[in-house]
């Protein structure tokens, strides 16, 4: 069979519902958004606003975040143009599978591994840290060797240093939220729900309580002159801090690989992917005004918590905890969407026959891949409970911009290759738009650095002897 064997859409629908591996349909339009923007609203904008301030755009970062929010746009309407027509939990698998056949559709299953499995480990070491830090706020310390992993170095009470033995707190998210997502996909959309309302209150509350601190001569200049350096403010540095950013609006996708669990997924994938990347944009712009505006960009150098020195020119240090807070919310439900789209699409790949059954085995009473859950929670779990991780988390940014390409590909093609077929949701413009959406992408997968390239091609690698070795000679569309 042909590395290129394509699968036909119509197999994949009538597929997707049938036999004792069905998924239970219990989403509606107001949880995808809220699945959205639980992926979406993270680490990100908390942290990396004020460095790409200070460092690449000035002030000019709110134009840095247009940038990266039209970039996600054209993504974005890719995505709901393929999952109105295909909605099922596959996503960008199960699109390219219909696209450009099994060995891509492989490779890009294997791909989003980055984007979902190794982002998780890497949010649950972050979440590690607040979590600790927020506890140590209230006078509660956690005994440092059992906070991080054996490679890194941790200062005992009487001040020796050591290095770490296991990172339970990240262990212990990744316990916690894999349970949940065994359990329900009901019950995870409404721990969800609940996390998403208190990470945007904080973001709300700190946009309306710092915008009458800010001091509106910290707007000049709002596009600081180029250095000389390619990225150092002006222009170019516009374009680059849009590729830092872009790490903030990561996380949309998600809501696609839950298609197979949404009621009405032709109407409301697309609504779940475009209301989410618009809700989040509009709160990023303000949050980024509100920060240049209260400190200066030139003062946010070195910072690595901008956001608590804007907080200190208010008299409300509790906004401090909140912050605090919001951030550790955003995190949990980034993890929580982020396996919930992992075991999706392992589900979909076993169900294809490239990966063992396991991971396409449903529980027959929670209606969930419980086993793909549960071998992700051991996996995910001990890595970022024993590995330093955290240095990976530019993975995640090149295994989604890779899959962000194959995605507008796939909306080309298939405008070409089955015009016929009924699109629920058509992307404007094009080829304008998806063609945009694939140049967007490549450019900002180049400003990211030779080893995180070396990495990805390793990853991809390892992929492809699983491929040949494993899911060639499993493959259902190649027995058939
Ligand atoms: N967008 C997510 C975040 O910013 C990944 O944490």
């Amino acid at each position: 069979m042909s590395l290129f064997a394509r699968k036909p859409v119509g197999q994949i629908i009538t597929e997707s519902d049938a036999g004792e591996h069905k998924l239970k349909r219990t989403l509606g339009p107001k949880s995808l958004i809220a699945l959205g923007i639980g992926a979406i609203i993270g680490a990100g904008l908390f942290s990396l606003t004020g460095i790409a301030a200070a460092e690449n755009a000035g002030p000019a970062v709110v134009l840095s975040f247009v940038v990266a929010a039209i970039g996600c746009a054209f993504a974005g309407m890719c995505y709901s143009e393929l999952a109105s027509m295909i909605p099922v939990a596959g996503s960008a698998y199960t699109y390219s599978y219909a696209t450009m056949g099994e060995l891509v559709a492989w490779i890009i299953g294997w791909d989003l591994v980055l984007e979902y499995a190794v982002a998780a480990s890497v949010v649950a070491v972050s979440w590690s840290r607040y979590v600790i830090s927020f506890l140590k706020d209230f006078g509660i310390q956690l005994p440092a060797q059992f906070t991080a992993c054996p490679f890194d170095q941790v200062v005992l009470a009487d001040g020796t240093q050591v290095a770490g033995i296991i990172n339970i707190p990240a262990i212990l998210i990744i316990v916690l939220v894999s349970i949940l997502l065994m359990i329900g996909i009901h019950e995870s959309s409404r721990v969800n729900a609940v996390i998403v309302v208190i990470k945007v209150a904080v973001v709300l509350t700190f946009i309306g309580v710092g915008f009458h601190y800010i001091d509106w001569n910290n707007y000049t200049p709002f596009i600081p002159p180029n250095t000389g350096k390619f990225g150092e403010y002006g222009l170019s540095g516009i374009m680059r801090a849009a590729g830092v950013i872009f790490f903030a609006f990561i996380g949309f996708d998600a809501v696609s690989t839950a298609a197979q669990e949404s009621r009405r997924p032709q109407r409301d994938v697309p609504v779940g992917i475009i209301g989410s990347l618009l809700i989040c944009t509009v709160l990023y712009l303000l949050f980024s005004f509100v920060l240049t505006g209260m400190v200066n960009y030139t003062l946010m150098k070195g910072d690595a918590a901008p956001v608590a020195t804007a907080i200190n020119l208010t008299p409300y240090p509790w906004l401090q905890l909140m912050i605090k807070l919001g951030i550790i919310c955003g995190f949990t439900s980034v993890i929580l969407v982020l396996l919930l789209g992992q075991s999706r699409v392992f589900y979909s790949m076993s169900r294809d026959g490239l990966l063992p059954p396991a991971f396409s085995n449903i529980h027959p009473q929670w209606k969930t891949p419980w086993l793909s859950n549960l071998i992700f929670m051991v996996f995910i779990g001990f890595f970022a409970g024993f590995f330093p991780i955290s240095k990976l988390g530019h993975m995640t940014s090149i295994g989604t911009l890779l899959a962000f390409i194959i995605v507008c590909a796939g909306v080309l093609i298939l405008r070409k290759t089955q015009p016929e077929l009924v699109r629920h949701y058509r992307v404007p413009c094009v080829p304008l738009f998806p063609i945009l959406g694939i140049l967007v992408c490549l450019s900002m997968m180049t400003s990211l650095d030779v080893e995180t390239w070396i990495r990805l091609i390793i990853w991809l690698l390892i992929g492809l002897v699983i491929y040949f070795c494993y899911s060639r000679r499993h493959s259902r569309l190649s027995k058939s």
